[in-house]
């Protein structure tokens, strides 16, 4: 049933484009793309697993929601919301298919239980759906803002394929924080089952991922010693330090997505990639361009207001 006391309020971003854009996860790309460091390669890869099983259902979850909205400005952003997430899912999924076939045959089965849990979630209450939904896209914004803000420490030297697809899903994951939150406001609002959904959301994907993440970890024969399960322990600990606090600002009685500021980083790139299209919108599958993992700073890969100059190194095809 829809809140009838549900107002819409204006959000950071003016749009939520909808990118056709495309990497290519060329055969030879190594599954431990961040140098020097399996774990942490893995912990990401561990997340990806999940997406493209998460984000399906999310886009099915939100699109139910549209049938008890009224509000055009939240219409349009869960058309926005969705089109973003079927973009991630597609790319995640042609890099999870690359990591099955060299060498990690085992996460076959972590994708048999994730298809299982979320053809589950869909058979839940609209409302656990929604609060699983804003629950998971708060600890998305802590995540998002971690990968931003700490890109150098975190990717120095990484494959730029790799992280610029990270960053891409991560900017727009900011573009679109507020879109879950809004749908469960609008149709419930209830407090308490949005509390419930920030862990329900938060714990259930993050279980997988770190299930994902050891299965691959132990296919590389690097989870048995006990430096490898303390670098393991090390970066599983590290993300939830940076996603933490936004998990507590989310069970906040009056929080709204809204508080969180945006990166500057990620202002400029939308601003750069706009600058780059001239206004016009990518057609469908094209590459985008790479962020020099190399360079110090790791701006922008595209002119923008802040550099002034161009950075596109290396286009992906
Ligand atoms: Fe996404
Ligand atoms: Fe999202």
């Amino acid at each position: 049933m829809p809140n009838l006391s549900y107002r819409y309020e204006k959000k950071q971003v003016d749009k939520i484009p909808i990118r056709k854009f495309d990497f290519i996860f060329s055969s030879n790309l190594d599954p431990i793309w961040i140098p020097e460091n399996p774990a942490r390669s893995h912990l990401f890869n561990g997340l990806s697993v999940t997406m493209p099983y998460l984000e399906p259902y999310l886009i099915k979850s939100t699109k139910a929601s549209m049938g008890y909205i009224s509000e055009p400005r939240l219409l349009e952003d869960i058309r926005g919301f969705c089109g973003q997430e079927a973009q991630h899912y597609r790319c995640h999924r042609k890099f999870n298919d690359l990591l099955k076939k060299k060498g990690h045959p085992k996460l076959a089965k972590v994708e048999e239980k994730l298809e299982k849990t979320y053809k589950k979630l869909l058979e839940k209450s609209l409302r656990t759906q929604l609060a699983y939904n804003a629950g998971f896209e708060c600890m998305t914004n802590g995540l998002t803002h971690w990968l931003i803000s700490k890109r150098v420490g975190l990717f120095r030297h990484a494959s730029p394929t790799m992280v610029s697809f990270w960053l891409m899903h991560a900017i727009e994951e900011v573009e679109h924080k507020t879109v879950a939150y809004d749908a469960y406001m609008a149709y419930s609002g209830a407090y308490l089952p949005r509390c419930f959904g920030v862990f329900h959301g938060s714990f259930h994907v993050m279980g997988y991922a770190i299930w994902a993440m050891l299965v691959l970890l132990k296919e590389d024969k690097r989870l048995f010693s006990f430096k490898d399960a303390l670098s393991a322990g090390k970066e599983i600990s590290l993300a939830a330090y940076h996603m933490a606090p936004y998990l507590f600002r989310a069970l906040l009685p009056n929080h709204n997505p809204r508080c969180e500021d945006d990166p500057k980083w990620m202002t400029d790139w939308v601003a750069g990639y706009e600058a780059m299209l001239g206004g016009k919108v990518m057609s469908g599958g094209e590459a985008m361009p790479l962020i020099d993992t190399a360079d110090p700073q790791m701006p922008v890969p595209f002119a923008s207001p802040s550099n002034g100059i161009c950075h596109v190194n290396e286009i992906a095809a």
